[in-house]
Parts: C-alpha cells; sequence; structure tokens
C-alpha cells in the first residue's frame, strides 16, 4: 500500500459496490460537468471539523452524527431540513448539558443519497433488475426505467446537496430561536414513562442556564452565531466522490469537497480495495464502520494505510456490533489500538447491528437494543481505559414509525401507521431525543467521575 496515491489510484484496486451504466459517455459527461462545478464545503471547514474531532478523541469533546439512513432527493424540502437539523441541535443541547463539555454536530445530510446493496440485482416474480443503490444512482420502483443506472442523478444529487446545506447555513445564521428555549420543548411523550422527571428537570435546568447567559451577554443565544454544524455520508460512490475532490489553491492535499466527513461502509473497508485507496489520499477528517467481521490486526492495519502520521482528528472508528455482538467483538479491538498508541475517536452505531425483519416482513430495530449497544459501548470503553467518543444514529425529525420501543411504546402494530423509509428504519424526533436523555446519564456520569 506504499506506491504513490493519486486521485485515481484507486482505479487499479477492485471497487466494490459500484453501479454499471450503459452508456459511459454519458457518464463521463455527467461527471466532467460535476468536476466544473463549484464545492459545497470549504477546506478550511473541512480542517475546523478535524481540529474539532481531535478535541472528541482526547476527550474534550463529544460527537453528535445523525440523519436518514438515505436522503431522498424529495425530502430536500424546508419543513423536512428544518425538523431535521431542530432535533438534532435539541439532541446536542441535552448532551451538551448534561456532560458539560462541546458537542461536535455532524448530520447524515446533504450528500447522504449512495447505498451499500447486498446484492447487485433484486428479482420479483421473475424478473431481474438492478437494486435500489440510492437516488444518486437510481430509483426504488421495480420497472426496468426506474432502476437504470442514470448519471444525470449524480448532477442531480449534487444540486440537491447544495441546496440542503446552503438553507442549513441560512437557518443557523438566521438563528434558530426556539431551540435554545427548553420551555418549549414538547417532552409529553415520555409522560409516566421512566425517567420523564429527570428529562424535565434537565431541560428545566437548561432553560435556567440559557437566561443567564442570555441575561450575561444582553443578546439572544441564537444572535450569537455559536452553533456550529458539519455533514457527512457514506463515500460509496467512487466516481462521484474523485468528481468533487480538489486540489484547493495554497494546499497540497486533496479535499473532498462535497462533504465535510466522508466515511467508508462496512462493506467497502478491504484493505486492497479501491475506496480505501481513495480515502487514504484525502485531507478529510474520515469515519470508518467497523462490523462484527473485524480482527484487530486487520483494524491496525486499516490505521496504519488510514492514518500513518497519526493526525489528531484524521481517524473515526464508528463500531456498530449489534448488542448481542458487541461484548465479544469490540474490547479485542480497542484493546488492540490502545496497544499500539494509536489515537482514534470512537464512535458507537447502535443500528447497524440491530435490524431484524418482523413476521410481516417489516424490517425495524428496537429502541431497548439501540440504547443497550450504547450503554455496553460506554461500559466496555470504560473498563479499557478508552473512551466513548460519540454516537451514529439513523433518526428522523418527523413522526415516523419505524423503530419499536421508546416511551411512547410503539410496537410492531405501530409501524404500519407511518413507516417511510425506503431502506433502514429511523428513530423518530421523540425517540431520538430520549435516545439523547439517556446518553446523556452516561456523560453526566462520566463528568462527575463516576
Ligand atoms: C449505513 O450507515 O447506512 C450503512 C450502510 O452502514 P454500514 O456500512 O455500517 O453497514
Ligand atoms: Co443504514
Amino acid at each position: 500500500m506504499s506506491s504513490t496515491w493519486t486521485i485515481d489510484s484507486w482505479r487499479t484496486r477492485p471497487a466494490a459496490q459500484q453501479p454499471e451504466y450503459d452508456d459511459p459517455e454519458a457518464l463521463r459527461a455527467a461527471l466532467a460537468k460535476l468536476s466544473r462545478l463549484p464545492p459545497v464545503v470549504t477546506s478550511w471547514e473541512v480542517e475546523k471539523l478535524k481540529r474539532q474531532l481531535a478535541l472528541v478523541a482526547r476527550g474534550e469533546s463529544f460527537l453528535l452524527q445523525g440523519g436518514d439512513c438515505s436522503e431522498r432527493f424529495a425530502d430536500c424540502r424546508s419543513d423536512l431540513i428544518d425538523s431535521k437539523l431542530k432535533i438534532l441541535l435539541k439532541m446536542s443541547l441535552v448532551l451538551v448539558h448534561a456532560g458539560g463539555r462541546q458537542v461536535v454536530r455532524v448530520g447524515r445530510m446533504a450528500g447522504q443519497y449512495a447505498k451499500p446493496r447486498s446484492s447487485p440485482t433484486e428479482t420479483r416474480d421473475g424478473v431481474t433488475l438492478p437494486s435500489y443503490r440510492g437516488d444518486l444512482v437510481n430509483r426504488p420502483e421495480f420497472d426496468a426505467e426506474a432502476r437504470r443506472p442514470n448519471p444525470d442523478n449524480l448532477l442531480e444529487g449534487y444540486a440537491r446537496s447544495a441546496m440542503t446545506i446552503n438553507f442549513v447555513r441560512s437557518l443557523l445564521a438566521g438563528g434558530f430561536g426556539d431551540v435554545h428555549h427548553p420551555e418549549v420543548w414538547d417532552l409529553s411523550f415520555a409522560d409516566g414513562a421512566e425517567g420523564s422527571e429527570e428529562y424535565r428537570r434537565l431541560v428545566d435546568r437548561m432553560g435556567e442556564a440559557v437566561r443567564f447567559l442570555e441575561t450575561m451577554v444582553g443578546r439572544r443565544l441564537d444572535e450569537l452565531g455559536l452553533v456550529e454544524f458539519f455533514t457527512s455520508h457514506e463515500g460509496l460512490h467512487l466516481e462521484y466522490e474523485t468528481a468533487v475532490s480538489e486540489l484547493p489553491p495554497l494546499r497540497r492535499r486533496w479535499y473532498n469537497l462535497g462533504t465535510h466527513f466522508p466515511w467508508i461502509g462496512d462493506r467497502t473497508r478491504a484493505i486492497d480495495g479501491a475506496h480505501v485507496e481513495y480515502f487514504r489520499g484525502i485531507a478529510n477528517p474520515i469515519g470508518v464502520k467497523v462490523g462484527p467481521t473485524m480482527e484487530p490486526d486487520e483494524l491496525l492495519e486499516l490505521i496504519r494505510v488510514l492514518d500513518p502520521e497519526g493526525e489528531p482528528g484524521r481517524l473515526t472508528l464508528i463500531h456498530r456490533m449489534g448488542v448481542d455482538r458487541i461484548e465479544e467483538r469490540l474490547p479485542p479491538l480497542v484493546e488492540a489500538v490502545r496497544r499500539a498508541g494509536r489515537t482514534v475517536v470512537w464512535c458507537a452505531d447502535p443500528m447497524h447491528g440491530n435490524t431484524y425483519k418482523t413476521a410481516d416482513g417489516i424490517k425495524t430495530r428496537r429502541f431497548d437494543d439501540i440504547l443497550g449497544e450504547i450503554d455496553r459501548a460506554f461500559d466496555i470503553h470504560e473498563a479499557l481505559g478508552s473512551r466513548l467518543g460519540g454516537i451514529h444514529v439513523e433518526m428522523t425529525g418527523e413522526d415516523v414509525t419505524e423503530v419499536v420501543g421508546g416511551a411512547r411504546g410503539l410496537d410492531e402494530a405501530d409501524l404500519h401507521r407511518a413507516y417511510r423509509t425506503d431502506v433502514d428504519p429511523r428513530l423518530n424526533h421523540e425517540q431520538a431525543l430520549e435516545l439523547a436523555f439517556r446518553v446523556a446519564r452516561r456523560l453526566r456520569r462520566r463528568a462527575q467521575g463516576g
């Protein structure tokens, strides 16, 4: 892996999970157009995030990464972007207050348009078509035209990423008044459930803190422009990621400027594969999903390739083992990284190892499994002298019913009511907030040294 890196060197390696386009000329034309468009983020924002992740790695901050499993082009709508940003900000306020530390906010947002699939094709009633790979590639309807990988979607996806981040920036610049005023938070979903009094007290204390601060500085908190937000997506479609990468003037390294924080999925992290080759050369902070098949030696090799210099904030390991396997699979990895003296951000994705199908064939997750995996992750890191630095969740600001459980007590029958995802089930806004309260418990305990 010591050969020279170029922006195209990944082409010499096997690239998993790439769509096959039937018109190479149309693909080339779309990519050429894409590479001439201005970036959606800047290299200094990317470097700023890396500095903030370095603080996470040192235990001085906590990472909150969340959003849809897959964004749909049709979801590029003001109300949906607004509600997703709001719930992420609320969650982060809860975590800041409980942990007494800053929180780095990263959305799975503004570019999370490409999905890995277990099979390249799907067969229904004897008809076989390409699998749906996310709106960046094709559409989910089961007909030949919808499933044909269409190069124009690459441009459409980039445009929607830009529109999304543009609106996010405006919302943040204009202040998000309500979110900073916890008295407007609706906590009724938790009434009567375990924890509801604790949640109310936490929100009351947050309200006092906000009012105190505003009185001190004589301005509303949301006018101070303090809230930063970054974007992330799985860097799956290598032609796309390459086309949105640049060598900015005055920089010596290439940057992916289609997002702040791209990550490598669990299915594409092969050490000799094209994804690892592309990622090793870009300067962004990067994530790698770490599933239950990862072995300690393999992980150390991956760290050596992706972060040879041990650059602060460069590498986030996002483990997603499943509640039943984390106690067996995570400790050897944490131990190996500690023994090798490597500093990384450890982040828990409690979603992807906990998916199951109901008897009616609906893909869902249990809220208790999600919480359980996070709790075990905190315990394992603490026991090994390591530190859980963040959480990575699939969630939405909407009132969907895709995950069972939570204070509202959603059960499998409720899944039929508002199940909207085409891919993985997401926490709804109440479940997401409840999750934040539960993680807050752990952060408070940690802040108190217990
Ligand atoms: C995802 O994050 O949506 C995903 C596909 O995860 P993983 O790579 O961990 O399977
Ligand atoms: Co997913």
